[in-house]
């Protein structure tokens, strides 16, 4: 049976790939940030030596970018330090690490799909954390895979899917920034490219390296935020009848942005054979299962209040 280590499994991503590596038959040894700090080098290389997986994947990541220029520290602590610890631990036992990385290690001026060899020039302390940590990977740990993906989504953790809900339950007006462009990309998918590079890893291709990989179709923050508003209108309680395109330099984010981050993602393709799929449909699946968990919330509070006499 493949075992697998999997770091920050409490993240979007991270339980993505727990649950699906269990359903594939996987063994799964997974920490989370209470139960695994990455910055303590000493614990990461013991974890990997106890459990001596096949592989490990790192999930581990400080993500809140306005919040990382105030806290750079943090940041790197977690993005470069700890990358670079989950690195050593693994070339230390020789277990290849697959480790992910973010689009916005770009600047996207140039309005053009990036590929794997365009140079980095991040414009945040969140884009410099992480292209800082994915150098430390290829230094030390020579059996890496590093995936940059999109703006991920899911039904956990802190997203643009679950903010722009909240705001489209509450609000007559919800804004959403009109002219950043890039491509959503649902963790679960995230998690399906992840273990398909595991498999073929595995049957014995070498092919170690940085790879990009997002969801199929490019938008704006505010084709994202129109999608989302789409998928909930069927329900009661939505209050927003529509997005209200504004400009990044309105918006006043702590942290400046990319304009254009579309991952060209041909050499996944080439070398993989992973195709992109559409994020529309991992939207539709996350807004439902978010319904459906709602919808038992209700029944249950509904079952404790009559236990309650309410
Ligand atoms: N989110 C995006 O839109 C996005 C876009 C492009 C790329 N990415 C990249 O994709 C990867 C996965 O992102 P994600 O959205 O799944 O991240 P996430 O949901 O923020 O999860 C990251 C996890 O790391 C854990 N963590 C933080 N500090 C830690 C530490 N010192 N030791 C151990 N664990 C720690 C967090 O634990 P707590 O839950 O306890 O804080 C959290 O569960 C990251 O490399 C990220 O940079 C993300």
């Amino acid at each position: 049976m493949l075992k697998i280590l999997v770091t920050g499994a409490n993240g979007q991503v991270g339980a993505a790939v727990c649950q699906r590596a269990l359903k594939m038959g996987m063994s799964v040894v997974w920490f989370d940030a209470k139960n695994l700090d990455l910055s303590d080098l000493a614990a990461i290389k013991t974890v990997v030596g106890k459990h001596k997986p096949k592989f490990v994947i790192n999930c581990v990541s400080y993500s809140v970018v306005d919040l990382a220029e105030a806290n750079p520290e943090e940041a790197y602590r977690i993005n470069q330090e700890g990358a670079a610890n989950i690195a050593q631990a693994c070339a230390d036992h020789a277990v290849p690490l697959l480790h992910l990385s973010t689009d916005y290690v770009f600047d996207g001026s140039e309005h053009l799909p990036i590929n794997e060899q365009a140079q980095v020039a991040p414009v945040n302390i969140f884009g410099h954390s992480k292209a800082a940590g994915e150098d430390l990977v290829r230094a030390i740990c020579p059996q890496h895979v590093i995936l940059r993906v999109g703006w991920i989504f899911s039904s956990r953790g802190n997203n643009f899917v679950l903010r722009t809900l909240k705001q489209i339950r509450s609000q007559d007006e919800v804004m959403a920034v009109d002219d950043q462009f890039g491509c959503p990309t649902d963790a679960v998918d995230v998690a399906r490219v992840l273990l398909a590079m595991i498999q073929q890893i595995s049957c014995g291709i070498e092919v170690w390296g940085t790879y990009h990989y997002s969801g199929a179709e490019v938008v704006t923050w505010k084709g994202f935020a129109e999608a989302i508003l789409a998928s909930v209108k069927f329900q009661a309680d939505t209050q927003a009848k529509a997005i209200v395109p504004v400009g990044s330099d309105e918006w006043q984010a702590a942290a400046p942005r990319p304009a254009f981050t579309v991952l060209d993602c041909k050499k996944i393709l080439g070398t993989f054979g992973i195709r992109q799929r559409p994020w529309r449909s991992g939207l539709v699946k996350v807004i439902n299962s978010l319904a459906y968990q709602a919808e038992l919330n209700a029944i249950n509070g509904d079952a404790t209040n009559k236990d309650k006499g309410a």
